[in-house]
């Protein structure tokens, strides 16, 4: 039986109806099994990764659902932040995502800028921002702290730059002067996205990236659409990751 079994398996000539499909699913399905357990393993090999990890720890900030999109951003901040270029962060809320990227302008890009921007007292007041089809409410998020995020981002060699309030009070007054390499954007609102994108867009380096936390989730509907309708109209298309996020590098001869 089992030599007849490996003679159906090695045989070129003749296999059951199906069995390429079924082999290409199976494979597939290793493949991505097998991406994702390696993924998970480097996070847990990186010692600067894990070093992060207990900062946040440490500082009360680490939220356990968020693992696999903080060791995507580390990832790739490693791979965009350069000397000389600023990086910019909308939606700070308590640091943790910030505190990354802090721990990589350590590493990479000694003094860097670090622009952060947010209310630091939750989602901004519906006065300013329409809600219509958001999950988020106005006033949610507001366990934040400024100063606390401060105390976070406390560190040698990085320069952190807090633009306190709503993005729309705060964008027109601000630099950086330099270009940016990177741009975390995790501000869940269709309004806060677009803002977010129109002010980083045109000032990020070719080569340069901005990363978006809520791009697949079902609790920020508006922020899928805002970067689906910010990039349709420029060079760039925003390429999906597994872990939800999106990510979109600036081309060399972007708009
Ligand atoms: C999901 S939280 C950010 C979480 C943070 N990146 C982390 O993972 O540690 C979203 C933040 O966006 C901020 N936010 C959203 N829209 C904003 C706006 N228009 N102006 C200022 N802050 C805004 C909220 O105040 C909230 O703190």
């Amino acid at each position: 039986m089992s030599s007849l079994l490996q003679r159906v398996a090695t045989t070129t000539s003749w296999r059951p109806p199906g069995y390429l499909r079924a082999h290409r699913r199976v494979s597939n399905a290793l493949a991505l099994f097998g991406g994702w357990r390696v993924f998970r393993r480097d996070a847990e090999r990186s010692v600067p990764f894990q070093a992060t990890l207990r900062s946040l720890r440490a500082h009360d900030v680490y939220y356990e659902p968020k693992l696999p999109r903080y060791w995507q951003l580390f990832q790739l901040a490693e791979a965009t932040v350069v000397p000389g270029a600023a990086i910019a962060e909308f939606g700070v809320y308590r640091g943790g995502t910030a505190r990354i990227l802090a721990d990589i302008i350590v590493r990479r890009a000694p003094d860097a800028e670090l622009h952060l921007f947010d209310t630091f007292a939750g989602m901004p007041s519906a006065d300013e921002y329409d809600y219509a089809g958001e999950v988020y409410k106005p006033g949610d998020l507001a366990d934040a702290n400024e100063e606390d995020v401060r105390g976070l981002l406390a560190i040698d060699a990085v320069r952190p730059v807090f633009h306190v309030g709503p993005f729309r009070d705060t964008l027109p007054l601000t630099g950086p002067d330099g270009e940016l390499s990177l741009t975390h954007i995790d501000a869940d609102l269709y309004e806060s996205v677009l803002e977010a994108c129109e002010w980083a867009y045109p000032r990020t380096r070719p080569g340069g990236m901005i990363v978006f936390d809520d791009y697949a989730f079902a609790d920020c509907p508006g922020a899928s659409r805002a970067i689906a309708e910010y990039f349709a109209t420029r060079s760039e298309t925003p390429i999906v990751l597994p872990t939800g996020q999106a990510l979109v590098v600036k081309q060399v001869s972007g708009p």
